[in-house]
């Protein structure tokens, strides 16, 4: 593994100046004093407060609080790695990047070497979409393409090709290209048989894997002939092939996933095209193997808006069981992950692509839209281990499904899904409830909790961008209570999310609060020492003590802004969640057969959405006098 050298990093940083890389994405004016200013690319806003020093090669959004330097901006808004990053700057600049060996570029490989690979895949691409094209042998491809509803259009637009029935075929060409024998096989084209160099690939429809930022770093191949195993051949695992990093469509799909918020993964090649071809462009799909963490964090990184996780992922899958097992897996990983996952199954068992032929575009789209919450689709797959037809299946049912109810974290959650949970199984609502409860109650009286998140003993790193706007309302708080004012005495506990910031919360309510910061003397001295030794233990006296001293992310000139900006914000995510939540409670619902209950959820999310635009206008636009 090699790694950017230091002396590389430092000269990307010199040769790009961050008003051109920034000017390439967001309009810039003056804003006086050497600064420029423009709209924040990273959250919707209608005045710019989006901010460059390009003195000192930083820039900073005092709607939205995101801020940093050159490679953190080109991170942030193309959603890639630093490596990345740091490539993608050094491509702009010109440079030509020397990697040491010993750490670990996320992209593998030396840059040379990196160039070379891509250009023989490059090769091999249009190798075997010339084939495809006009080879007679090649026939079984093209009747394969079309009778999934692929014309040539598509075909091009992903680059599909044939690999011709040849021991050697592509092996000559790339010789003949110029590639080497050494860059044939690191490339994992071609490999070593007994008596020479082979293709990899013979006979095979082959679909082109994109890294996301469209280079072809491998290829997904499927046999066209009865009896040919297996009926997927993929790229081997290469330095610059990494199947637990790839997403096949994700360089198509990237900026709509941002976009809308929204990512659904499917299970093959032909379901991520098919997909994008009926109007579902969000569509991506793991390249023979299952969904790793690894993947799940990529999709994390290109859902994340303005600090948070606001989107939502759509699991598809065929009846089998790799793709539920995956869709199950993400329950397990990350409970704030959970409400915003869901799950689309076709009854039938059809996959998006069998469905788009069989019914068309518009059914694709719909399966996705009808996607249910993945609790859900976990407690119906509990349910369907056991015979609900005996009193007791029933009960050894409903004695599974309740701890996963009880494990909801969002409580306001729990009693729609007992209800539900009661009527799966055919039994009175209050035996539902109560064996909810009494599971809660267990799980909050054992030690070890399971109900417990695991984060709750740490300490919360001080740059999480998911807890950064927690963080700085505390700090906020703390530092400048007159600043905050009485408006941070009303907020709601459940909007520190990070069981540790909450803690914190807790503790300046338990010292009196803001109120008591204008009632008692000591100013904010004594504030700030109330405050901590109302601390239940030292790990949260110590915490407080950090918030305390760290320094706002703002100029003591912008500082009145930034705290009510900060305060705003974080109210503005917690009904951001509670709108989330909502609008999933409103698709379950059947506004025919519960219209009152359909009726004033519909009522307290539009109430909720217009709260949220005011806090937006709030947190963007500071008002005068500041
Ligand atoms: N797959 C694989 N190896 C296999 C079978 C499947 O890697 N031996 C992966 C491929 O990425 C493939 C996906 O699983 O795209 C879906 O496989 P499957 O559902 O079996 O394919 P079909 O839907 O039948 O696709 P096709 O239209 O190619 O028949
Ligand atoms: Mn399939």
């Amino acid at each position: 593994m090699a790694r950017i050298s230091d002396e590389d990093i430092a000269r990307v940083r010199e040769l790009s100046p961050i008003d051109a890389v920034v000017g390439d994405y967001v309009q810039l004016r003056s804003a006086g004093g050497g600064e420029l200013k423009g709209l924040c690319p990273f959250h919707e806003e209608k005045s710019p407060s989006f901010h460059l020093t390009p003195a000192r090669s930083l820039y900073h959004c005092f709607g939205c609080g995101v801020g940093g330097d050159t490679i953190d901006f080109v991170m942030r808004i193309e959603h890639l790695s630093f490596a990345e990053a740091v490539e993608r700057l050094a491509q702009r600049a010109g440079i030509e990047l020397r990697y040491e060996q010993g750490g670990s570029s996320t992209r593998g490989g030396n840059a040379g070497q990196r160039t070379r690979l891509v250009a023989a895949h490059r090769a091999a691409l249009d190798f075997y979409a010339a084939h495809l094209a006009d080879d007679p042998a090649a026939k079984p491809a093209r009747a394969f393409l079309a009778e999934r509803g692929f014309d040539d259009a598509a075909s091009a637009a992903y680059g599909v090709g044939y690999a011709p029935d040849s021991w050697d075929a592509l092996t000559k060409h790339l010789a003949a290209q110029g590639f080497s024998r050494e860059e044939a096989l690191a490339a994992g084209l071609v490999s070593q048989g007994q008596r020479g160099m082979v293709d990899r690939f013979r006979g095979r429809l082959m679909f082109p894997i994109r890294d996301n930022t469209g280079d072809p770093i491998g290829f997904g191949a499927r046999a066209l002939k009865d009896g040919d195993q297996p009926k997927y051949l993929n790229t081997p695992e290469t330095a610059i092939y990494k199947k637990s990093h790839v997403l096949y469509g994700l360089d198509k799909a990237r900026l709509e996933i941002g976009r809308r918020a929204q990512a659904v993964v499917v299970e093959g090649y032909t379901d991520v095209m098919a997909c994008h071809l009926a109007g579902v462009p969000t569509a991506v799909a793991t390249c023979g193997t299952s969904l790793t963490t690894d993947h799940i964090q990529m999709l994390r990184r290109l859902l994340m808006d303005q600090d948070e996780f606001r989107g939502e992922v759509v699991f598809t899958f065929d009846g089998d069981s790799a793709g539920q097992r995956a869709a199950l897996k993400a329950f397990e990983e990350d409970a704030r992950f959970v409400t915003q996952t869901f799950v689309a199954v076709e009854p039938a068992g059809m996959d998006p692509c069998e469905l788009r032929l069989a019914k068309g575009d518009a059914a694709v789209r719909d399966l996705i839209a009808r996607r249910v919450p993945l609790f859900e689709f976990k407690l119906q797959a509990e349910l369907a281990r056991y015979d609900l037809e005996t009193a007791e299946g029933r009960v050894r049912a409903l004695a599974a499904c309740a701890p996963i109810v009880a494990s909801i974290r969002d409580r306001s959650l729990r009693p729609e899904y007992a209800r539900r949970l009661a009527g799966w199984l055919g039994m009175p609502v209050d035996e539902a409830v109560a064996a909810v409860a009494a599971s809660a109650g267990r799980a909050a009286a054992s030690p070890s909790a399971a109900a417990a998140p695991p984060e709750a003993a740490a300490r919360p790193k001080p740059d999480d961008p998911a807890y950064r706007v927690e963080r700085e309302s505390l700090k906020s708080v703390i530092q400048s209570p007159g600043l905050v004012g009485p408006v941070w005495d009303a907020l709601d506990p459940e909007l520190f999310t990070h069981p540790a910031y909450r803690a914190c919360h807790a503790a300046v309510a338990a010292a009196g609060g803001v109120r008591s910061f204008g009632a008692a003397s000591g100013g904010v001295q004594g504030f700030v020492t109330r405050v901590r030794d109302a601390a239940p233990d030292d790990a949260v006296r110590s915490l407080l003590t950090e918030l305390a001293v760290e320094s706002l992310l703002a100029d003591d000139a912008s500082r009145a802004a930034y705290v009510r900006q900060q305060v705003a914000r974080l109210q503005e995510m917690g009904l951001t969640r509670r709108i989330t939540e909502t609008k999933s409670r409103l698709q379950r619902l059947n506004p025919v057969e519960q219209p009152e209950r359909y009726n004033a959820l519909f009522t307290e999310l539009v109430d909720m959405q217009a709260r949220q635009r005011a806090l937006r206008e709030q947190a963007i636009d500071p008002g005068p006098g500041t």
